[in-house]
């Protein structure tokens, strides 16, 4: 028999910026390629992995194309996705929603506060925080907008920053697991 928990067991991430084409994105392809990686120790502990916008500026676009030349640069060569825009439903089904800075948190906060007081969300609401709370030191960070940018500083920053977070983040959820091998 297999060590691996039951699916309706394995936590749910979510990740939310506002466009769902630079941070989000760059946060999950970095939490994918070390949850998904065989030889993780994290490999096969994690359900369902997404991320959205708080917006709708870029739904139905492929991440930007800096996200997505940072983390081939860092040996991510396999992900794809589809930007969406946040929605009521991502609050049932998913047990953690992580907002890239404090603007993404409020508006989530809020929408999450609205399903609640229309009696939208029952037995099973995310818990919604700055992924940054998961910095390794004592205050939580936010991941800046490198959107603006012109060049790749802010992107290659976005990366280290979501790397450090997804292991950290990893380690707390399952204290257990050596994380030598992410
Ligand atoms: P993201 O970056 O929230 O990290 O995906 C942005 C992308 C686009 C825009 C803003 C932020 N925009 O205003 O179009």
């Amino acid at each position: 028999m297999g060590s691996t928990a039951p699916p309706e067991k394995k936590p749910s991430v979510l990740f939310v910026c506002l466009g769902n084409i630079c941070r989000s994105t760059m946060a999950e392809g970095v939490f994918r390629s070390i949850v998904e990686d065989p030889t993780s120790s994290y490999n096969d502990l994690i359900g369902n992995i997404d991320s959205c916008g708080t917006g709708a500026y870029h739904a139905g676009y492929d991440p930007d194309s800096r996200t997505l030349s940072t983390l081939r640069s860092n040996g991510i060569t396999s992900y794809t996705h589809t930007a969406r825009q946040l929605r009521d439903s991502d609050f049932k089904n998913f047990d953690y929603i992580f907002a890239m800075d404090r603007s993404n948190l409020s508006d989530i906060n809020q929408r999450q506060n609205q399903k609640k007081s229309s009696g939208g969300v029952n037995n099973k609401t995310a818990r919604v925080m700055l992924f940054g709370e998961f910095s390794g030191t004592d205050r939580s960070e936010v991941v800046q907008d490198p959107w603006y940018d012109d060049g790749d500083e802010g992107f290659k920053k976005a990366y280290e920053q979501c790397r450090r977070f997804s292991k950290n983040f990893l380690a707390a959820t399952f204290p257990d697991v050596p994380s030598t091998t992410t």
